[in-house]
């Protein structure tokens, strides 16, 4: 498929199906739009009247347009009350409309700009449409028919905006690679295979990578993130990759994503029917936005230095598994009494803070599906945000607002951290039930010592139930974008 854009108007365009975004109640035809509807014979105003169609957000209305043979298939879209008109109205619109027009093959989409602004309107029109028509068709033996046609998308009255349109795919190709990654199950994606595909991606955007195994960490005293490695029959692998800029860099910023490539819960099994087990090929959703992440930035060559990182390992059990109760000792120097072996993100996670401030950056933002706790705080959709640093957080929420992708910060809480002391060693893996992601977000605070950090916790919308917004059902490549924009803003 491809997207381009011209200055051409509907009025003129001729192909298969053409898409008109409305405002609520701004669904009028007058002036160009009535001479639409007479060249269609009426089509417009039916439409419009007959499917009582008002511009409501997210609602969508199509039709055939009979014996026209310049337009077969007229689309209109709702982009909600104009007030509340944002860059990601266009998005979702866009979303919704692609799958509409799928099995067309030329697509028209005429959206009013936003802002006045035609590289932010094609960015995001272009995003809405790639990600909507994403499918993950890689396991099935045959590609399903119904699979899409659409060769080609006009965008009406954005032309010169092809770089907009060439930088949104760049960005939709490492959401996509997180959306891959997160959905391909644990037997074909091992840690062997999350490290080859990060050396694949360096290879093909030249970042600079390397990938430490079991020796190389036992030199560095990872002692929490290989004592979670105990029982796989995988070695770990811990991936760093780097994006360095041609000229001076303007920052030097860490991502770090939590690589559970699957999580048993290790001793601490995760067991019976309501325990998500079947699930737990997710739990390297943060790693996988990770190497996402860097896909899109080595790809648009921001003056940033960016350095990747994600411990990448099983929690499995066996006759050499962590046992509960274990003391790890983490490559800081601290002691943790492992008093539950499936928090074993934030032991992971541990070590990882500790190399990413050891490489002297800026800031740090960890990315991880790390606890059930912070999907029943904030739901599905919603990443819970923890931050030492005020300005960083509101830089998060910024980037986050711009790629529709929702955070919502949650309090650092140091009363909490009494529930994490343990009388053995310097603290717990676990506390209580109560305020768990804030407890857990306590502990890998205490692997930073002063580098600006935030936490995402993206338990929650790094998988949908069912397709919304720019998602199908399955994996989001939630963060990616926010990333993305974070690192450029
Ligand atoms: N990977 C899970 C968290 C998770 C839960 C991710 C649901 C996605 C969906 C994590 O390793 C875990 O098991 N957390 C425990 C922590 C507890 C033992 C303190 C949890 O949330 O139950
Ligand atoms: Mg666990
Ligand atoms: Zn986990």
């Amino acid at each position: 498929m491809e997207i381009r854009s011209s200055d051409s108007l509907y009025l003129d365009w001729t192909g298969n199906a053409l898409a008109l975004g409305f405002f609520q109640d701004e669904v009028a035809v007058t002036g160009d739009l009535a001479q639409l509807d007479e060249k269609l014979a009426g089509t417009l105003q039916e439409l419009i009247s007959e499917e009582e169609f008002t511009g409501k957000a997210n609602t969508s209305v199509v039709s055939r347009v009979g014996g026209n043979k310049q337009i077969r298939k007229l689309i209109l879209v709702g982009l909600g009350k104009i007030e509340e008109f944002t860059e990601n109205s266009l998005r979702l619109a866009a979303a919704t409309i692609a799958p509409i027009a799928g099995s067309s093959t030329s697509l028209a989409i005429n959206f009013p700009l936003f802002q006045d602004n035609p590289t932010a309107t094609a960015g995001a029109i272009t995003e809405g449409i790639f990600l909507a028509l994403h499918e993950d068709n890689r396991f099935k033996s045959e590609a399903p028919e119904n699979g899409t046609k659409l060769a080609i998308v006009e965008l009406l009255g954005l032309g010169g905006t092809e770089a907009a349109i060439a930088r949104a795919e760049k960005i939709c190709s490492g959401v996509i690679l997180a959306r891959e990654l997160v959905a391909a199950p644990a037997n074909i994606l091992t840690p062997i295979t999350m490290a080859q595909t990060a050396q694949e991606i360096a290879n093909l955007h030249n970042l600079d990578v390397e990938v430490l195994g079991q020796e190389e960490c036992e030199k560095l005293g990872m002692g929490a993130f290989l004592g979670v490695a105990k029982a796989s029959e995988f070695p770990p692998q811990f991936i760093h990759l780097i994006y360095k800029p041609p000229g001076k860099p303007r920052r030097k910023l860490a991502i770090v994503g939590k690589g559970l490539t699957f999580d048993s819960g290790g001793l601490n099994l995760k067991v019976g029917s309501g325990s998500g087990i079947e699930k737990m090929k997710m739990d390297m959703g943060g790693g996988a936005a990770t190497l996402g992440a860097a896909k899109a930035i080595a790809q648009l060559q921001p003056d940033v230095e960016v350095h990747f990182i994600s411990a990448v390992t099983e929690n499995m059990i066996s006759g050499g598994a962590m046992h509960p109760g274990d003391i790890l000792t983490a490559s800081n120097g601290k002691t943790i009494e492992v008093n539950n072996t499936d928090a074993e993100g934030r032991l992971t996670l541990a070590d990882a803070l500790v190399f990413a401030e050891k490489l002297g950056v800026e800031a740090i933002v960890d990315l991880a599906t790390l606890t059930g706790a912070c999907v029943i705080a904030l739901g599905d959709d919603i990443a819970g945000m923890w931050s030492t640093q005020e300005s960083l957080a509101k830089e998060l929420k910024a980037a986050a607002e711009l790629a529709g992708e929702k955070l919502w910060q949650m309090p650092l809480e140091e009363k909490y951290w009494e529930k994490m002391k343990s009388k053995i060693a310097d603290m717990k893996n676990t506390g209580s039930r109560a305020g768990g992601s804030i407890t857990a977000a306590l502990f890998l605070k205490q692997f930073i010592t002063d580098t600006p950090w935030v936490h995402l916790d993206i338990a929650g919308p790094v998988w949908a139930d069912k397709k919304s917004g720019v998602n199908n059902a399955g994996a989001t490549g939630f963060p990616v974008r926010t990333l993305v924009n974070w690192v450029l803003s």
